[in-house]
């Protein structure tokens, strides 16, 4: 086999099992891959979610929640609004169950399992929107953020963040925003990463 043939192989084979790990996690990789993100993440997800300014009485949908680190830093800042979050990953609605077990009681959050392209929310139900490290895995991103602009109220605010490596380029990111139907998009950067914030 030529090299080029061997690295094309490899390439394959370290895609998938990063795939398995983090952009749609299963099995006992997934289950690793998603404490690893709970530990690394969650400075990043912090300053995402401040970017939103979440207010007490908001309703948050956050897509692929992963292990469910923004989901509790949500359920920290919301009391009388509440918390919805959409992954594509059985593994991670199980660990972000689990990570927010009380809430989850009280009603405050409600975790399922599904896709972004078909939300189970009625039109115009949140205020605030987000994903992190998520719309690089989507199978069809446009469809994804028209899916979102849908569930989200006139005037609500939407953040998508990406870390460094997250595969996710932020050229023509605030363009597909506009494409998708949002206005006012920007892009805010920081050393950790960067986020697209938008209005709809
Ligand atoms: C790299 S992980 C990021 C998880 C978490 N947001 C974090 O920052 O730690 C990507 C997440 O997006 C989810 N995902 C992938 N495709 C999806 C889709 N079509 N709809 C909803 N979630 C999806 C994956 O299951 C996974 O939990």
């Amino acid at each position: 086999m030529h090299n080029h043939q061997q690295q094309q192989q490899h390439l394959g084979i370290i895609d998938s099992l990063l795939m398995q790990m983090f952009g749609r996690p299963q099995g006992i990789l997934g289950r690793l891959g998603g404490f690893i993100l709970a530990r690394t993440k969650r400075d990043f997800t912090q300053w995402v979610i401040d970017l939103l300014e979440i207010q007490p009485d908001d309703k948050v949908l956050e897509v692929g929640f992963g292990p469910g680190v923004g989901i509790e830093i949500l359920a920290a800042a919301v009391s009388t609004g509440y918390i919805a979050g959409v992954d594509y990953s059985k593994e991670m609605v199980e660990q972000a169950k689990a990570r927010n077990a009380k809430a989850m009681e009280t009603g405050l959050v409600q975790l399922q399992y599904g896709s972004v392209e078909k939300l189970p929310f009625a039109d115009h139900t949140f205020d605030k929107a987000l994903a992190i490290n998520s719309m690089q895995v989507w199978t069809d991103a446009m469809a994804g953020l028209r899916s979102i602009r849908r569930v989200m109220k006139v005037g609500g605010k939407i953040a998508l963040g990406f870390t460094p490596h997250s595969g996710q380029s932020s050229t023509g990111l605030t363009e597909m925003f506009t494409t998708a139907g949002f206005t006012e998009a920007h892009l805010v950067e920081t050393d950790r990463g960067f986020c697209v914030l938008a209005i709809n």
